[in-house]
């Protein structure tokens, strides 16, 4: 977010797009740029491209061989043949970005018989067929034609890419113009000069080449973040040249504001700067500067302002401000910059553990990779808000992004809702270009109200070592002089006295939450958390371990040698003030990483405390009871449909928050237990089918309640959709649930769902199940456990949506979504 321009805008801008004839596809569009007297600065999201797998011609002419191998022969000629602007892409699929063609491929089980370690690249990607094995998949082209008018020309022109997966080429109009081999930094194009302004399409092409994987789970390929291109006068404000920091005072908050001007053109210019502070309810102007820029010139106007009675940025509530730069130039406006910022405090002290605004928060907090059902890393805005409230809702108010940069997209949904932050580098190097990378996500992300901490890296083979420490301490360095204000961390898994433990701020504890202690002891000056906690596996809905079906139970019992389950990390942590918190590994289940069964077809791991759709296992409502304890909660477990079993004892469990829980069977009461603070309560039943239930009780009164029912067969399907996230969104999350005849959802139930849109379109699906190799680009879906989830893509749609579900044999479900 930099130019103040709302998505809404950025869409209506690309609804300009022209008809245009050329060589591009029959009814290409290129993207235009809107009329430069329409605002200063214009940036329009590029989100139409042609997309194509594989090599974009055959082999010889494909990049890297062109005509006799010339493709570096001269510039912006013959370099690939896709890049050209008479290339013909009409044959090409049309995507819109975010877009991740992995998901999309079929599944891959391995050659040869499945070892144990699912560090196997093809089990560690999700058993896609990408890679070293799939040459032929792991390539892929991307085309968008983009105009621009002669009013453009002399203009500083860029494109921005969030982030691209992986080694990207980036071709305008032929000529190689970047390459950026980071799947996860941001980067960024200056393209003016390559440029034709007559009105017509020029060529942007992106070659992303998927082979090399940085991580050891799913990492998606292509364009999966978004992209904007970008049109300033000469002297402007550049990419991410704004960092607005904030100290509470008793008189208020000072704000210190540095801003870059940069004068791109080859003349000098003057310029005045003009700023002001926009907040929740009152607004603070800054002084002018008046400014002489020779040629190429960059300059940085540092000042300082007290906004009094500032609204802070919260949990609770997260008020944003936005700094508003204007440039002005003999009396016309150059350029108009935004800079959305809160005002808050955040402190990590080694004895009392987190602070935020001066109060202590403790972290609550959950790792994640960056991929969803259904679309794989591609994450529509919309996604990535709803993924943030299904934490919210269980308590949790932080969030590591494991292992690399977020998504813009992400952390905006974070500033916005109130959940925590830490950003991690990728490649835990001092190397010119991890420095890069480094750089670049700290200067796009800095301005973030909810990013905390700077991670600079996990579990490295180094970091217990005297290397480790030099290449750490030179990267700290590099985060002290973009960013004085958040310190460093870094997950360490063993060796913390030694190493990268004795160079950062605040030092993570992957697992072995019951060393931290002693640590502490030893290192009472250095603040301590869980980086990486828990780690219960579980599959949602089943009750038993079938290791031959890769299924797990979904009680608080299972886990890997190395992790607990929830109930054990806690009951340390929550009770240990020094201990700033925790993130469980993980809150969503992820494709790739299968964990504890690495052999096809488990194709996610089993840690999440949400499964790949995030619905909930039965762990959330553990978290959810002792992270919420002012909100009363009980939870029931299992489900109550076991035919066959009558007589049998059944293990129920109740997790919850309230003093006391009565069980009762079929309106027997089974007795009523204490509830120990952090854990939770069993019983042994013998199993009778009918109503189970909990009731809990708070100094002697009824305060909340759960039933299982013994369920009919299935006889209906329902629809849900998340109306609160949906509003204003690009795409919609649709859950549906296999119901019998009065309406409670059948826990075993696996019909095969089919969704229809009306007005959208259904992008991918999922069902949670981590064994599943059904395509995840469909518009059907198996239940799983009673569940199945749709993405919808709305886009453009102003009307109403029609939804719809059904299946061969049960009533369907319809769904009308009146406006977004
Ligand atoms: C950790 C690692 C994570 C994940 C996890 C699985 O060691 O940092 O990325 O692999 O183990 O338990």
């Amino acid at each position: 977010m930099d130019d103040g321009l709302t998505r809404r805008e950025m869409i209506g801008a690309s609804a300009l797009a022209a008809c245009l004839a050329g060589s591009f596809g029959v009814d290409a569009q290129a993207q235009v740029l809107p009329s430069p007297d329409a605002s200063a600065r214009r940036r329009m999201r590029l989100e139409h491209w042609r997309f194509h797998l594989g090599h974009a011609a055959d082999v010889e002419k494909d990049f890297g061989f062109g005509r006799d191998q010339r493709t570096f022969a001269k510039a912006g000629w013959e370099t690939a043949d896709a890049s050209s602007l008479k290339f013909d892409d009409s044959g090409w699929a049309e995507v819109i970005v975010p877009h991740d063609w992995a998901v999309a491929l079929p599944f891959a089980p391995p050659k040869a018989p499945p070892g144990k370690d699912n560090n196997d690249a093809r089990a560690a990607h999700g058993f896609k067929a990408i890679g070293r094995d799939f040459p032929a998949n792991s390539v892929g082209w991307y085309r968008t034609p983009i105009a621009v008018t002669a009013a453009d020309k002399g203009r500083c022109i860029w494109l921005e890419f969030d982030g691209v997966f992986r080694d990207a080429i980036v071709f305008v109009n032929g000529y190689i113009v970047h390459r950026n081999a980071s799947g996860y930094a941001p980067f960024s194009v200056r393209i003016d000069e390559f440029l034709d302004y007559d009105g017509g399409p020029n060529a942007v092409t992106v070659r992303c080449d998927a082979t090399l994987g940085e991580g050891w789970f799913y990492e998606g390929a292509g364009i999966y973040r978004h992209v904007d291109l970008v049109a300033a006068e000469p002297v402007h404000i550049p990419q991410l040249g704004t960092f607005v920091r904030t100290e509470l005072r008793s008189d208020g908050a000072l704000v210190h504001t540095s801003t870059e001007v940069l004068n791109s053109g080859s003349t000098p210019a003057s310029a005045v700067l003009r700023q002001s502070i926009l907040g929740p309810r009152t607004n603070t102007a800054l002084p002018d500067t008046t400014l002489k820029l020779a040629p190429g010139e960059r300059r940085v106007i540092e000042q300082e302002v007290l906004v009094k009675t500032p609204q802070f940025w919260s949990l609770e509530e997260p008020n944003l401000y936005t700094l508003h730069s204007q440039l002005e130039s003999g009396g016309t406006p150059i350029d108009d910059f935004q800079t959305r910022f809160g005002i808050r405090s955040i402190k990590f002290d080694a004895e009392r553990g987190f602070f935020l605004n001066g109060k202590p928060v403790k972290l609550l907090g959950t790792c994640n990779h960056q991929d969803h059902a259904g679309v794989g890393t591609g994450i529509p805005d919309t996604l990535h808000r709803w993924r943030v409230a299904q934490l919210k809702e269980m308590g949790s108010n932080a969030w590591r992004s494991a292992h690399n940069p977020p998504a813009t997209a992400l952390l905006e949904a974070c500033d916005e809702m109130g959940m925590l932050m830490i950003c991690e580098q990728r490649i835990n190097s001092s190397s010119d270009e991890a420095l890069s990378e480094l750089e670049r996500m700290i200067r796009r992300d800095r301005n973030h109200p909810c990013v905390i901490l700077w991670s600079l890296g996990n579990e490295e083979p180094h970091q217990a070592t005297d290397r480790g420490a030099r290449i750490n301490a030179e990267l700290q360095e590099h985060v002290r002089r973009l960013d004085p204000t958040r310190p460093t961390t870094f997950a360490m898994d063993k060796g913390w006295d030694t190493g990268v433990g004795r160079v950062v701020d605040v030092l993570g504890f992957n697992y072995r939450t019951n060393q931290i202690e002693a640590y502490h002891a030893r290192h009472p000056e250095q603040p301590v958390y869980g980086s990486e906690t828990g780690s219960t596996v579980a599959t949602r809905g089943e009750y038993a371990n079938d290791p031959k079906r890769h299924i797990l139970r979904a009680y608080d019992t299972e886990h890997p040698w190395w992790a607990t389950t929830a109930e054990e990390w806690w009951t340390i942590a929550a009770e240990r003030p020094y201990i700033s918190g925790g993130f469980v590994w993980t809150g969503f289940d992820y494709r790739g990483e299968p964990t504890p069964f690495a052999q096809f077809p488990s194709i996610s791991s089993q840690f999440g405390i949400l499964d790949t759709c995030g619905f909930p296992k039965d762990d959330y409502y553990y978290y959810r009871a002792w992270w919420r304890p002012d909100r009363p909660l009980v939870h029931l477990l299992p489900h109550w449909n076991w035919p066959g079993h009558e007589g049998k004892p059944v293990e129920v469990w109740a997790q919850g928050n309230t003093e006391e829980v009565e069980l009762r069977l079929n309106g027997r009461s089974l007795g009523r237990k204490p509830m120990p603070r952090n854990r939770h309560l069993e019983w042994r039943v013998p199993y009778a089918p009918g109503r189970l239930e909990a009731i809990g009780y708070n100094r002697g009164r009824v305060a909340a309640r759960d039933v299982r029912e013994t369920t009919g067969a299935p006889h209906a399907v329902q629809l849900l959709a998340d109306r609160r996230i949906a509003r204003g969104g690009e795409a919609v999350i649709l859950n549906a649930a296999v119901v019998d005849s009065r309406g409670r959802v059948v826990p075993t139930a696996s019909n095969l769902l089919r969704f229809a849109a009306n007005g959208g379109e259904i992008i991918g699906v999922g069902n949670g199940n981590p064994n599943s190799i059904e395509p995840d680009v469909a518009s059907q879906r198996r239940a799983f456990n009673g569940f199945a989830q749709a993405i919808l893509r709305v886009g453009r749609a102003s009307g109403p949506v029609d939804i719809s579900v059904s299946t061969q044999s049960l009533a369907s479900a319809r769904l009308r979504i009146a406006a977004l």
